[in-house]
């Protein structure tokens, strides 16, 4: 089966509101959106639209609205469907376990007929479709939140896709060599319980790029081999771990003159400058550790 076919999309982390993002592949029966994040201490309201694109002026279809509201005392969700610029009925759901000031985890799971909604782990809510779910390829966050994380999934990504995985190790060969602007990206799922995760680029007597994210101790480490030793390991600096267990990931490797440019899941780190190297010579990329991979493009 095709992986693409799967929700290959990666997590967005602390977004700026307001914000919207196209949902890859749009969505289809199955899959879940899984939000974190905390409620302004102030908040009147927040909004997360599941729209039919991003337009403002005219504005999109918006065909799941999830707007909690906040009074001194609880937080009641109201619902509802915007269709050429007009709300339909809209429902109201009181009691909602959400509070100003505190963190919450919202998990959204689209059905055929509806989608299902659950706070804190908790079913909390469903809302039946009055727009066809497969015209939704955009989530919309709006009001008085703070957003950790947006993670897009397929129900169970392991079970679903883990036939259409390579395993690790997992080797490349360049028969002529690196060149600049050699783009590699390497797009994989962390298996369970991960343990490390490794990405070289080997040359027949050196490794001028190892990328090492660790779990146990959540590091992300640049370090070469180079006349028969490894250097000071280098960190990568990034505001927290990006990579979680059975999540997607994607790295992006681009070579250029004495440096490797990195950026993962979108976001660019800063690069690494082994002491020498010569891209010619790189003449394999060697994945192992925690990671089934979907796709290794050279
Ligand atoms: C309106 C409000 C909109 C939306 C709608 C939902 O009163 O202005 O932002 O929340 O209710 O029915």
């Amino acid at each position: 089966m095709d992986p693409l076919h799967f929700l290959l999309q990666p997590p967005v982390f602390y977004p700026i509101i307001p914000y919207a993002c196209t949902i890859f592949g749009g969505l289809r029966p199955g899959r879940m959106i899984l939000i974190q994040g905390s409620v302004g201490t102030c908040a009147t309201r927040f909004q997360i639209d599941f729209q039919c694109g991003c337009s403002t002026r005219p504005r999109s279809d918006v065909a799941f609205h999830f707007n909690p509201r906040f009074s001194s005392s609880d937080a009641n969700i109201i619902c509802n469907t915007l269709r050429k610029d007009h709300w339909l009925d809209e429902l109201k759901f009181s009691g909602a376990p959400l509070r100003k000031g505190e963190s919450f985890v919202l998990l959204f799971l689209f059905l055929t007929d509806k989608v299902k909604v659950s706070i804190g782990g908790q079913h909390f809510l469903d809302f039946t479709y009055r727009l066809p779910l497969k015209d939704v390829d955009a989530v919309g966050i709006y009001g008085d939140v703070t957003i950790k994380e947006i993670s897009f999934l397929s129900s169970n990504p392991l079970k679903s896709v883990s036939a259409d995985l390579q395993k690790t190790p997992l080797s490349k060969t360049f028969p002529m060599g690196l060149s600049e602007c050699h783009a590699i990206t390497v797009r994989g799922l962390v298996t369970v319980n991960p343990d490390e995760l490794t990405l070289l680029l080997k040359s027949s007597d050196s490794i001028p790029f190892k990328l090492t994210a660790n779990f146990q101790d959540q590091s992300l480490s640049y370090n070469s081999f180079i006349g028969q030793s490894w250097g000071q390991p280098q960190n990568v600096q990034t505001p927290f771990f990006l990579f979680y267990p059975e999540r997607f990931f994607e790295i992006l490797l681009l070579p250029e003159a004495g440096l490797f440019r990195l950026a993962i899941n979108g976001t660019p780190v800063n690069d690494f400058r082994p002491p020498v190297f010569d891209l010619k010579s790189i003449e394999e990329l060697q994945i192992t550790g925690s990671a089934g991979l979907f796709a290794v493009q050279c």
